[in-house]
């Protein structure tokens, strides 16, 4: 990874800032003193978050950093993750409160108490045991945001198993290779998902997946569409079983075993530099602490009287997060929603706001973006009084779009929280603390009370206030990934070799100070980009076209988009023999499309594909994707003297013209 000067021209000159409310700060869960308190001894700080769960047996060390960039926390602690999500909230009265309010796309709901949630995970788990499932084997979960996605990975922690979710949108191939990187033993999927008011299919596409797959003893399959699916289910006799079979026959009794503290608890994927998906590990006792330590001070949740929507899906890191393990373990009632956000109409989430008087609600700068686009006037037309609290992730959050928010979702009472954080990470890092920050649009101001950041150039020395430079967490953190599945280089190279001498964790985002040392997040630094708060790497999306017949070469970059942060241009050189008539012509380009979508899935369709003669390279042939970002942003070609062929940005820019 080549360090690049981060892109200090979107530096903000916001300067307004809103002050908490008297009467919001006088109830916060979390006050000023807490980050002095963190900072003068932060492991007895930690030690105080930990007993916010239940273990069966205490740790004798609360880190182990002996072993770095390898952390142990707790060391020596027991517990069961799923029991301190479910089980203990019954045993202490609280069976009857409802977990999920879940929502389906087409207005079918549940409401599930912890009471069932409890029965419906006890079975889940006896129905992995009798497949054979263990403590330590993998399970893949391609599932639609229905309840039995969060049993299905309840199931999993309670066994001590460990979940790999692979978003629905997922293509095929993107399914395998997640499958075979982990050797997943049971898949857990659905006939189906409903989308924009159409059943699709599901299972087909697990099936195209696993053609071969041999680690995979057995295709669990949940019955969502049912009759509504055209051409039926796919069925491979002897593998494949049906949840309602299999599970609704167990037992709802289930005794869980405690296990270590540094015990696996899931793998997620994620996109790097490199084409090649990282499976990013993470553990039981800290990663459980910081989620619950989190969603208790960032979104001041309190059990019993809130209702929290975190309108993310499980198969990111905010669903594994503030879903299933933060909320849960911290006993929220939650709406869980299935679909899309304008089936059947706009107002589709704001309607759900108001029927369930959600308080709380957490989404992404895609979705509110989108939400400006499609006008005040749709949340105007709804209550949504009850909200108390709104917050944000996945992306820079313009300041435009975080006084819209403020103003027409949060009714100009409710405080916002901008989240910075990782998939590695696991939990919320940087924020704003509700009741106590004064809050200042677009920037996620302060590492958490327990949490430390800082922004560094590129020798690690830390930068003067309106100063720009990297991210760094030059601490350990209980929520920290503990490696890359598999592949333990791949951790030290990513994360911890840029600034080895110093021991920093690299973030690989561009960051800044403001003129009171407040943190502003800036963008990627590396090939990664950022569409729609989802990552995707440029190499990801250039192997998937050139594995095209028709294609050459492609260089990828993400380039701004008004809606989704940035959006994907391909720039592609076709095959000797291929006329570009043809092959460049509207039809082909679609089917380029078309063809990133089947190998990635949707969400790394390009927004634009261009087809050209050459590509800009220096003279050592690194493709000068700054150059391809200037044509994609329709500005000014910068600096051109490092290429090895200056002329060729002039046959880009021609093609360009022609073809507008
Ligand atoms: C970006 C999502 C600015 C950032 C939880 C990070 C943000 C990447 C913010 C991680 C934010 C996330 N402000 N940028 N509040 N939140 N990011 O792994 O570039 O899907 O490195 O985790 O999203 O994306 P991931």
């Amino acid at each position: 990874m080549t360090k690049q000067s981060p892109a200090l021209d979107n530096l903000l000159t916001e300067s307004r800032t809103f002050p908490p409310s008297e009467e919001f700060a006088a109830k916060a869960n979390a006050t000023e003193q807490w980050y002095a308190d963190a900072e003068a001894d932060p492991e007895a700080f930690w030690e105080r978050q930990a007993e916010r769960l239940h273990w069966q047996t205490k740790w004798s060390q609360v880190l182990d950093w002996s072993n770095a960039p390898f952390a142990k926390w707790f060391v020596g602690g027991k517990l069961n993750v799923a029991y301190n999500c479910v089980d203990r909230h019954v045993e202490n009265g609280h069976g009857d409160q409802v977990a999920i309010h879940w929502v389906g796309e087409p207005g079918d709901t549940r409401d599930i108490t912890y009471a069932e949630l409890h029965r419906e995970v006890c079975k889940a788990a006896n129905a992995l045991l009798s497949l054979g499932v263990t403590a330590n084997d993998r399970v893949a979960i391609q599932l639609p945001m229905i309840p039995e996605a969060i049993v299905s990975m309840l199931a999993c922690a309670r066994i001590g198993a460990l979940h790999s979710v692979v978003f629905g949108g997922f293509s095929s191939s993107a399914l395998r290779s997640r499958v075979d990187d982990a050797e997943a033993k049971v898949v857990i999927t659905s006939d189906g998902q409903y989308r924009r008011g159409k059943a699709m299919p599901m299972k087909a596409n697990v099936d195209e997946a696993l053609d071969g797959a041999d680690t995979v003893e057995k295709v669990i399959v949940v019955r969502r569409v049912g009759d509504d699916l055209e051409g039926g289910v796919p069925w491979t006799e002897g593998r494949d079983v049906w949840w309602h079979d299999l599970v609704d026959a167990q037992s709802d009794e289930h005794e869980p075993e405690a296990f270590d503290s540094e015990h696996p608890l899931f793998i997620l994927y994620t996109s790097g530099t490199t084409g090649k998906p990282k499976g990013i590990l993470h553990t039981s006792g800290g990663y459980l602490t910081q989620v619950a330590y989190s969603h208790h001070v960032v979104f001041d949740h309190k059990p019993g009287e809130d209702v929290y929507w975190c309108t993310a899906d499980i198969g990111w890191i905010t669903g594994h997060s503030y879903i299933v393990y933060g909320p849960l373990a911290n006993r929220a009632t939650q709406v869980v929603y299935e679909g899309t956000p304008n089936t059947p109409h706009e107002g589709r989430h704001w309607e759900i706001v108001q029927n369930y008087k959600v308080t709380i609600y957490y989404t992404a700068p895609t979705l509110i973006r989108t939400f400006m686009k499609w006008g005040s006037d749709i949340p105007a037309k709804y209550d949504l009084s009850s909200l108390r609290l709104i917050g944000s992730v996945g992306e820079p959050i313009n300041p435009e779009a975080w006084v819209w928010y403020r103003k027409h979702i949060g009714g100009d009472r409710c405080p916002i929280v901008d989240t910075w954080w990782q998939t590695e990470t696991g939990a919320i890092m940087i924020s704003p603390l509700p009741g106590v920050t004064h809050a200042k649009p677009g920037s996620a101001q302060r590492a958490l009370p327990g949490v430390s950041a800082k922004v560094v150039d590129n020798d690690g020395n830390e930068v003067p206030r309106n100063g720009g430079g990297y991210l760094v967490l030059d601490k350990p953190w209980p929520a920290m990934l503990r490696g890359v599945w598999g592949d333990e280089q791949r951790y030290r190279d990513t994360y911890w070799a840029q600034y080895a001498e110093q021991g920093y964790y690299f973030a690989g985002d561009g960051a800044k100070y403001d003129a009171d040392g407040d943190i502003w997040l800036l963008g990627r630094v590396d090939d990664v980009m950022n569409v729609s708060g989802h990552r995707i790497s440029t190499t990801e999306v250039e192997s998937a076209l050139v594995s095209h017949p028709t294609v050459a070469e492609a260089a990828v970059v993400g380039a701004t988009d008004p809606t989704t942060g940035q959006g994907i241009v391909a720039f592609v050189i076709l095959r000797g023999g291929v006329a570009e008539d043809e092959a460049g012509g509207e039809k082909a380009i679609q089917e380029l499309r078309d063809h990133v979508a089947k190998e990635i899935g949707p969400i790394a369709k390009p927004r634009q594909i261009m087809v050209v003669p050459e590509l800009p390279k220096t003279r050592s042939g690194k493709i000068m994707r700054r150059l391809l970002r200037d044509v994609a942003e329709n500005r000014e070609i910068g600096d051109v003297t490092t290429l090895a062929d200056s002329s060729v940005m002039d046959l880009i820019s021609k093609g360009m013209k022609s073809r507008s």
